[in-house]
């Protein structure tokens, strides 16, 4: 049997949620990442240091018995985002500041409208060395949605970028070759992660043959040859691009319905996905990297000890998961077989 074994992974974007969901999400994610950086668009949003703490505890409260798993926090900007509210969650450990434009995704109601107002913000964050993490995405109604991410690099990213040449900017969840090759072009501080789904997936998978509501999430599937970029990108071993898996449950019923929520819940088979279409790309040699260095290098934290072990042995991703009070969840990627298995959860 082919195995694969790489150091232990981290995931570098993912969503959590709260509460009851947190007994199924954290293992899940637990079961092949040793630290996962946590997204803050919870309801209401993670706005300060102690609630980024107080969310903290909650999820190594879910942890199972004897999990390491280590959640890296991080905070979500507003216009009230003040430069106290930057050098308090410094201060508490919390890693990085999410951006999210106001209205462009699941639960960023809350967040900015008129992006230049945050850069004194930004000012302070380049000081501490907070990270700034990016939902790259403009919301003006008359721009077509599958445009809305290059015209974020243009009329936002770009200028950011430039006003603060050492602030660490990560381009989250990248979708297209535009933003592929702006990291490429932009300087060290500049990186991106890239999901299972727009590396293995394109427009194709979510609208040939009826919608498909569990391919459907945000920034949307674009058109081959943009996915044929991100590939590209992974492939060439880049350290500017690496694991965020994006991970993003909802209710079964939220998702199959006439106005179906964005996000696709990769958790349960993670890393089984990347080494799917690693495997695919003939660029398994590629996945450590992109997996368990890169994501650490950029964020100037150690890289983990141990390794992981992938066999090779087909297994069939369930069709549904239920959450301890009855909620059906559909796993991205339900109901198909993945070649690849962690051969040993690191937490049972
Ligand atoms: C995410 C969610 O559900 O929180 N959804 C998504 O489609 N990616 C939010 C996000 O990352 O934009
Ligand atoms: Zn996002
Ligand atoms: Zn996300």
């Amino acid at each position: 049997m082919q195995t694969l074994t790489i150091r232990t992974p981290d995931d570098w974007h993912l969503h959590f949620r709260d509460d009851d969901m947190l007994s199924e999400t954290v293992p899940a994610t637990a079961r092949c990442f040793a630290r996962a950086i946590v997204m803050p668009n919870l309801v209401p949003p993670v706005t300060n240091a102690s609630m980024a703490m107080a969310y903290k505890a909650r999820i190594e409260a879910a942890r199972p018995l004897g999990s390491q798993f280590e959640p890296l926090m991080t905070l979500y900007l507003t216009n009230q985002t003040t430069a106290q509210d930057i050098a308090d969650a410094k201060q508490a450990g919390v890693v990085a500041c999410k951006l999210y434009p106001a209205g462009a995704t699941t639960n960023s109601d809350a967040a900015v409208k008129g992006i230049e107002a945050l850069y004194p913000v930004f000012e302070t964050m380049q000081t501490h060395g907070m990270l700034l993490l990016i939902h790259g995405e403009v919301t003006e109604s008359h721009i077509d949605i599958f445009d809305r991410e290059k015209v974020f690099i243009d009329k936002h990213l770009r200028p950011i970028v430039d006003a603060f040449p050492n602030l660490k900017v990560v381009f989250e969840h990248i979708t297209t070759a535009d933003a592929a090759q702006f990291v490429s072009s932009s300087s060290d501080n500049v990186a991106a992660t890239i999901t299972p789904q727009h590396l293995m997936l394109n427009r194709n998978d979510l609208l040939v043959g009826g919608v498909r509501p569990h391919n459907y999430c945000l920034p949307v599937l674009k058109r081959n040859t943009h996915q044929k970029a991100l590939q590209d990108a992974v492939k060439s071993g880049s350290p500017k691009f690496f694991l965020g898996t994006d991970s993003a449950p909802h209710a079964r019923h939220k998702k199959e319905s006439a106005c179906g929520c964005a996000g696709c819940y990769s958790a349960w088979s993670a890393i089984e996905l990347y080494a799917e279409i690693f495997d695919e790309m003939g660029a398994l040699d590629k996945l450590e990297g992109f997996a368990s260095i890169y994501g650490p290098a950029f964020y100037g934290l150690p890289l983990n000890e141990d390794t992981i072990t992938l066999v090779e042995s087909p297994w069939l991703v369930p069709d549904t998961v239920k959450l301890a009070d009855g909620t059906d969840m559909v796993p991205f990627f339900a109901g198909k077989t993945l070649k690849w298995k962690l051969a040993k959860s690191l937490v049972s």
